[in-house]
């Protein structure tokens, strides 16, 4: 019984392969002899899909200064702690605390990249410091989304930090690590 139910299984199995493959022939063949007016009617309806998806995917225009300023000041210090822990395997935050993979963060925001102690830094690192480059909030806000995008050549190897409210939150925390946080202005 049940080697006759299996049998009778693999029978509709068998059919709807076949008549799979027949659709997909009449098909192909439809495709071949219609091919010209096919193409002609769908062509504008996936132009306008396709361009439709462009738009969606194009990037949004970076955030202005001051909408940045707005994040950080509403940001909260709990979040900006635990987004910290996503750097503390390459970064100690307290004063006098030692580099690790990382310089240390202590008193960070608004200072000149690349100053701190005798850590050595990139190659790309050291040609912004003789441009006079200093970590405001627009800098740390865009680097921290994407750092070898923002510095090419930097040897952060972290993927980035994709929320703006996390990267607000981290800028406010970096803010704290400091004997006189900087003014949110
Ligand atoms: C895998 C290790 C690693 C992780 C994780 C990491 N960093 Fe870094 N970070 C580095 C290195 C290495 C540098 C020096 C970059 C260079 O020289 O190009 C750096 C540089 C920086 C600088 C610039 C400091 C200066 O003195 O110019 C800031 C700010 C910074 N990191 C913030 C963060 C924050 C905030 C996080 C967590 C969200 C983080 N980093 C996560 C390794 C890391």
């Amino acid at each position: 019984m049940s080697s006759n139910s299996s049998l009778e299984g693999n029978k509709i199995a068998a059919a709807v392969l076949v008549a799979g493959i027949v659709a997909m022939l009449s098909g192909f063949i439809a495709d071949q002899f219609f091919h010209a007016e096919t193409l002609e009617t769908d062509a504008y309806p996936i132009a306008v899909v396709e361009t439709a998806a462009a738009s969606t995917i194009a990037e949004e225009p970076p955030l202005t200064r001051d909408e940045i300023l707005v994040l950080i000041s509403s940001a909260s210090l709990d979040q900006g702690a635990k987004v910290a822990k996503k750097c503390v395997s390459c970064h100690t935050f307290g004063q006098g605390e030692p580099d690790k993979i990382g310089p240390n963060l202590w008193n960070s925001i608004n200072r000149p990249i690349a100053s701190e102690g005798d850590f050595e830094y990139s190659k790309a690192f050291q040609a912004l410091a003789a441009t006079g480059f200093v970590w405001d909030y627009e800098q740390l806000f865009h680097y921290l989304e994407k750092p070898a995008r923002h510095i090419k050549g930097t040897k952060m190897s972290f993927a980035g930090l994709k929320k703006e409210s996390d990267r607000a939150a981290i800028i406010e925390y970096l803010r704290q690590q400091a004997s006189t946080p900087a003014p949110l202005e």
